[in-house]
């Protein structure tokens, strides 16, 4: 009998894989190679993938078998479910797989922007013993303004408090009793960017976030500002970010994800006050076998038809 095949496009934990290879037929695909995608999907039951891979219309128009797309992390911007739900494929995701992570490699960029960690480490292994030069801040008694109050963003709030930051939030869907369980105070966004020594975004992409911090928003912050993105990218605007490390209204940025990845080369890594990262905010041994776990056990339920409860 012919056993039902998942495809994964993308990097799955081997304790993910190992609750799958029993009963499934197991294929790999390189997600972001397009034509080698939808070759592949034709005979997949199940695809599974990360950020890096585009499940559209054409994906599902492409796999006739399709009953289950699960992403092995929390964001779906990836996804196209409303397309997915014309398919009658089921989309399921891993929610707080990686939230510990995500929050924790925020908080890496933070302190690397306010020590100048990357810069001074290359510089030392350049050979040059440059103390002066790589003064940094500290994060005590300085304003956080945490873009997001959402799993993550909580996670972020909860632990800078505890470097002695007063932490201020943005996010149209919370409350402000809420947020003052997590030690935040809730602010309109221009009063968080006038106001914050440290901006962290922790938001979702959608067309609502997508370019939120643009131009207008990178003028009114603190030209000491130190800036980390480690949600989504495209909502800061890359090139007004550009403009304003250039112009010196920003002190420093700590980016973890782009408007189009890979991103390899960008304007924005001429700037050394700029630190960058392959978009590794889910990328620990843990989260990733959390998410691998946790998809592989929807997959699992999925095809053989059964209810597939919230992670
Ligand atoms: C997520 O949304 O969970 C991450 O971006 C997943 C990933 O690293 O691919």
């Amino acid at each position: 009998m012919t056993r039902p095949v998942v495809l994964i496009a993308e990097q799955l934990s081997p304790a993910g894989l190992a609750l799958l290879e029993p009963d499934f037929e197991i294929r790999h695909v390189d997600g972001a190679d397009r034509g080698a995608l939808l070759a592949a999907v034709a005979d997949a039951d199940a695809l599974i993938v990360r950020s890096a891979t585009t499940v559209d219309a054409p994906v599902f128009a492409a796999a006739p078998r399709l009953r289950v797309v699960a992403r092995a992390g929390v964001g779906l911007d990836n996804v196209d479910v409303e397309a997915a739900t014309r398919a009658g494929v089921m989309v399921v995701n891993a929610p707080t797989s990686n939230i510990v992570t995500a929050a924790e490699h925020a908080i890496a960029l933070l302190l690397a922007t306010a020590r100048n960690v990357p810069q001074a480490h290359s510089s030392l292994k350049r050979g040059e013993w440059r103390r002066a030069a790589y003064t940094g801040v500290e994060l005590q008694d300085k304003t956080l303004g945490v873009l997001g109050l959402g799993r993550i963003g909580v996670l972020v709030a909860q632990r800078l408090a505890a470097f002695g930051m007063q932490v201020i939030a943005y996010d149209p869907y919370v409350q402000a009793a809420q947020a003052a369980q997590f030690g935040a105070r809730l602010v309109p966004l221009d009063e968080l960017l006038r106001a914050s020594d440290f901006i962290t975004v922790h938001l979702p992409k959608t067309p609502e976030t997508l370019g939120l911090l643009g131009d207008r928003e990178l003028r009114l912050v603190k030209p000491s500002v130190r800036i980390v993105n480690a949600a989504r990218g495209g909502i800061i605007d890359e090139d007004a970010l550009d403009l304003a490390l250039k112009e010196g209204r920003v002190a420093g940025a700590g980016l973890d994800v782009f408007g189009t990845e890979p991103c390899t080369d960008s304007p924005l890594f001429q700037h050394d006050n700029l630190v960058v990262t392959p978009h590794l905010g889910a990328s620990t041994h843990e989260a990733q076998e959390k998410a691998g776990t946790q998809v592989a056990r929807s997959v699992r339920l999925a095809l053989a038809g059964e209810f597939v409860p919230d992670a």
